[in-house]
């Protein structure tokens, strides 16, 4: 293989990426990123990255989540901290539940590209190009909006410096301190998911008194008041990406400067084309969405890409069948993986292969094809004795009504209650806590099961 470059995916058929007209523009903004600091630094890249190999062994879990689309016009300190509370709380019941220590990746600071399923988009027997994202276009249907400016690369680098800055202060200032476990609940109304983490919550509580009687002081303890928290993101538009990219100087190696992690969409992963070129020359750890149409064979291919050095933590699987699809999908890309000698972190994302247009018209999720594809990863794995590493949500801390389903039900008919996604279908905060309950009691019951296998 040709020596790595950043620039290098310009020589490589490209997908989904625009067409920006004003190339003058487009230079001075790319010129102006490379002299902004990076986001991230590589040490905590490197940090993630064997975090992520733990969750690969099944010694640790990853719970990847947030919003489809951040949006210029939805940024502010409250949906963050709310979206960032919701993880905590999800984290607290997986890591109560699995007992292994839950790795928490955010699809924050940073999603703002959006791969499209047509360039274009019909409203009234009107043609316009499709909305690709704050970072790209507008949401708005008109044609000067659905211009692709590259201006909106440097009010989206601005915001997820902001938000990366909000979330570096939420992980380590004392919010989410294990003490406050009780405090995250506020805000709760009675159901039955707030009850059983007011359960939780309780006996954690009750734990870390039992703590202190017996003289562990867990109020000095750094690792029960301070969390880490990653940012990721879909690596799609390259322009943005190459201007955040930094040699790092203490191995000479390349960093994707924009976030901790970044994947491969399931409609931009053709072994030959940029994005793959981009992605396999980078040192952090790198996602790629394995759908139906993910041959055993590109898989291997994209491996070798994506993994040369087959280091555990590098490359996340991201598997997104639907519901139904699993069984048939799973176990053949499993077995190229095995039959590569692949190091690779499984990871269940429920939410792109579910996706149905409602009778109302609205996108949406039924959250029963999302808890059902969930079940079927994690039965899969168990069958094939693999390890199930993870899990990645599109969701919010906000109380949208945009996944159908749920223990508080949200129909058809409320899905225009609170529709407020820039792109996909989100789970709301209750549907967010109640699978991550499922999630527990998977990864409980499997863990049952090995330990009963060993006894036996
Ligand atoms: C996404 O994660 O928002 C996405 C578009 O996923 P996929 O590439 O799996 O369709
Ligand atoms: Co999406």
């Amino acid at each position: 293989m040709t020596e790595w470059q950043k620039s290098g995916w310009r020589a490589k058929p490209r997908v989904q990426m625009p067409d920006y007209m004003d190339q003058a523009k487009l230079e001075a903004v790319e010129a102006q990123l490379s002299k902004y600091p990076p986001l991230v630094f590589a040490g905590e890249a490197r940090k993630l990255k064997k975090a992520l190999g733990a969750a690969s062994r099944g010694d640790a879990f990853l719970l990847q989540g947030g919003d489809c689309a951040e949006a210029f016009d939805q940024f502010s300190a409250n949906a963050i901290r709310d979206t960032f509370k919701v993880m905590l709380q999800m984290a607290m019941v997986l890591t109560f539940g699995a007992k292994v220590p839950v790795v928490k990746v955010g699809r924050m600071a940073g999603q703002f590209a959006k791969p499209r399923s047509a360039p274009t988009e019909v409203v009234d027997g009107v043609e316009l190009p499709s909305y690709r994202g704050d970072i790209i276009n507008e949401l708005a249907f008109t044609p000067d909006a659905r211009i692709p400016d590259p201006a909106k690369m440097l009010q989206a680098y601005t915001q997820a410096a902001a938000t990366l800055n909000l979330l570096r202060a939420f992980s380590t200032g004392g919010y989410a301190d294990v003490h406050q476990v009780h405090q995250w609940t506020l805000g709760f109304t009675d159901r039955e998911e707030s009850e059983k983490y007011r359960d939780m919550a309780n006996r954690i509580g009750d734990t870390l008194d039992f703590m202190k009687a017996a003289g562990l002081d867990s109020d000095r303890e750094p690792s029960l008041q301070t969390v880490d928290f990653y940012t990721s993101h879909e690596s799609l538009l390259l322009e943005y990406e190459e201007a955040l990219t930094r040699q790092d100087s203490t191995s000479g190696k390349w960093l994707a400067g924009s976030g901790h992690m970044i994947w491969i969409g399931d409609r931009t992963r053709q072994p030959d084309g940029a994005h793959v070129e981009f992605a396999r020359g980078v040192l952090n750890p790198v996602g790629l969405k394995c759908g139906p149409t993910t041959t055993a064979e590109d898989l291997k291919v994209l491996m070798s890409k994506l993994n040369p050095e087959n280091e555990a933590g590098k490359l996340t699987l991201i598997a997104r069948f639907g519901a139904g699809k699993v069984g048939e999908h799973l176990p053949r890309l499993i077995k190229a993986v095995a039959e590569e000698g692949a190091n690779v972190t499984w990871v269940c994302d429920p939410m792109h292969g579910n996706t149905i247009k409602s009778s109302t018209g609205y996108k949406t999720r039924p959250f029963e094809s999302v808890l059902r594809e969930v079940k079927e990863f994690f039965a899969i794995h168990n069958a094939e004795g693999t390890v199930p590493g993870g899990v990645h949500f599109e969701m919010t801390g906000q109380d949208v009504t945009e996944c159908t389903g749920g223990v508080r039900a949200v129909s058809e008919e409320n899905l225009s209650d609170r529709y407020h996604t820039a792109c996909d279908p989100r789970l709301n905060a209750s549907q967010s806590l109640e699978l991550a309950f499922l999630v527990a009691e998977e990864l409980t019951s499997r863990r049952e099961a090995q330990v009963a296998s060993k006894a036996g």
